[in-house]
């Protein structure tokens, strides 16, 4: 007789990305903590139902990998993943870090985003070499798993700059599969991209040409990378399809709104109201009796969101406008991120340091002109959003930021929004925001001052078409949009 089938079926809709929907950490008891994370893919997937998709992610640390080791082929219980199939891989330490640190989250994080400025860095050598063997290595054990646990015809959405591989080799493992690969980060234009070593930079290209589909955030991205394809592969690109070798691949645009019937339910909650009552208290008042106003930004501690730039146009506006000294905070929440990377760290020191320095130059007695955070809470983070006056988006370069769309949901008020002209959303939020340069400090300050002296009527306004824009595409609708343009796309 036929063994008893413990697994679940093989999928008809499956996700694939490096940071899966679940994450692990060790009690002191040596028991496994389990939590749960949000954002797109997960309201996404959701929306199909419990069970009706498999997704495929890697096991980020130790705690992860005992949770990937004491289940069945990495199959988490569904219990902790309200009823997600999730396939969590093991992937040996080693070629995880060197694949993620090294490969992702430096030479390709760091090409995308324009982060290399100096003439020491880049220089790919040997080490560059070894990460990449391990890169190909990690990339090969997703497309093998994806590879078992999909259904004959079924459809697959990778995700992101860590598995731009997966497509090109899952097709040859499962020609049958239609795939579909998703930007989440900006695409280098070529001049730039043709920093990675030859051989890599065509291994990515022609990675993600393996898709049926390769969709991005924004117009912007979908172009640089056709300029990429057709200037380092030689690809020819007309409209929104991409030939290499005569195969055809079509390119996208999905540009992911803010969830706002969650945000505003969630941002109404009691820990919330708490959160806002105490950040209302740090904050204080101003000389007239009235609570201060307040610049708030919401980041991960990433070099490419300009959070040190940031702090100095708040500098120079105390310094230009002397009349904002007690009556404004700047409320700077910068949760700390991927900090096995030094330069990281000492980012990380850096916004410390620099917002300490401004403090000291302008504090007083009962005011302290920044509000620096750094431990990770999301329900202040939404309480944050509710007192908003103005928002402070000004990344070096961004595939999107979510920031800039969800603080116009929750802010209670109408708040102004100052954002970079770098930042994916600029496309759909530009005309209301007060758009700037991310690398001119002056014309931060000078927008910043713009949006506290907005009258209110006229901040209302602006905030509440912010919202409409930034909620256009929720985040179910944009994963369904994609799973409908893989069916509807060239075979
Ligand atoms: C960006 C990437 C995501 C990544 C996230 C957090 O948004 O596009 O793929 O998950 O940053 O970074 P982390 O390295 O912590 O996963």
């Amino acid at each position: 007789p036929e063994p008893q089938q413990s697994r679940p079926p093989r999928a008809e809709i499956l996700v694939a990305s490096n940071r899966g929907p679940v994450s692990h950490t060790l009690r002191d008891d040596g028991s496994l903590a389990v939590r749960r994370g949000g954002g797109g893919l997960v309201s996404g997937l959701s929306a199909l139902g419990p069970g009706a998709g498999t997704w495929v992610c890697a096991a980020l640390n130790e705690a992860d990998r005992q949770a990937a080791r004491r289940r069945p082929g990495g199959l988490l219980d569904p219990a902790d993943t309200a009823g997600q199939t999730v396939r969590m891989l093991d992937i040996p330490a080693e070629t995880f870090e060197a694949a993620y640190n090294g490969v992702a989250n430096s030479a390709l994080w760091f090409v995308h985003h324009l982060l290399y400025q100096t003439p020491l860095e880049p220089a790919f050598d040997t080490e560059f070499e070894k990460q990449w063997a391990h890169y190909e290595e990690y990339n090969a054990a997703f497309a093998r798993a994806l590879a078992e646990e999909a259904a004959p015809g079924a459809r697959v959405l990778v995700q992101d700059y860590h598995l731009a591989l997966v497509p090109g080799l899952l097709r040859e493992l499962r020609p049958d599969l239609r795939i579909g690969h998703f930007s989440h980060t900006p695409w280098a234009p070529p001049d730039f991209f043709r920093m990675l070593p030859g051989h890599a930079a065509r291994a990515v290209l022609r990675g993600i040409l393996g898709a049926d589909r390769a969709a991005f955030l924004t117009r912007r991205w979908a172009r640089s990378f056709a300029d990429c394809c057709a200037e380092v592969l030689g690809a020819e690109v007309s409209g929104d399809a991409i030939v290499l070798e005569g195969r055809r691949v079509s390119t996208g645009v999905h540009g992911l709104g803010a969830d706002a019937g969650f945000l505003r339910e969630r941002a109404a909650r009691e820990d919330v109201d708490e959160r806002l009552a105490a950040l209302r208290e740090q904050i204080g008042t101003a000389p007239d009796g009235t609570p201060r106003r307040t610049v708030v930004r919401v980041d991960r501690t990433e070099l490419s969101k300009n959070i040190v730039r940031g702090l100095l146009a708040y500098r120079r506006l105390l310094a230009d406008h002397p009349e904002w000294h007690r009556r404004v905070v700047h409320v700077a929440f910068a949760y700390p991120s991927r900090q096995d990377l030094e330069v990281y760290r000492s980012y990380t020191a850096e916004v410390s340091r620099v917002a300490g320095a401004v403090n000291a130059e302008f504090g007083t007695a009962g005011w302290t002109p920044v509000v620096l955070h750094v431990k990770d809470d999301f329900a202040r983070s939404l309480a944050a959003y509710r007192l908003a006056d103005v928002a402070l988006v000004n990344p070096i370069r961004d595939g999107m930021n979510l920031v800039a769309k969800e603080v116009p949901v929750v802010s209670e008020s109408g708040c102004a929004l100052v954002l970079s002209r770098e930042a994916g959303a600029c496309a759909e939020l530009g005309e209301d925001a007060l758009v700037v340069n991310p690398y001119d400090i002056t014309d931060t300050a000078r927008a910043l001052h713009d949006g506290l002296t907005m009258p209110p009527e006229e901040r209302a306004a602006r905030s509440e078409r912010l919202a409409a824009a930034a909620t256009a595409l929720p985040p179910r609708q944009w994963f369904l949009d994609q799973l409908t343009a893989l069916d509807s796309g060239p075979s």
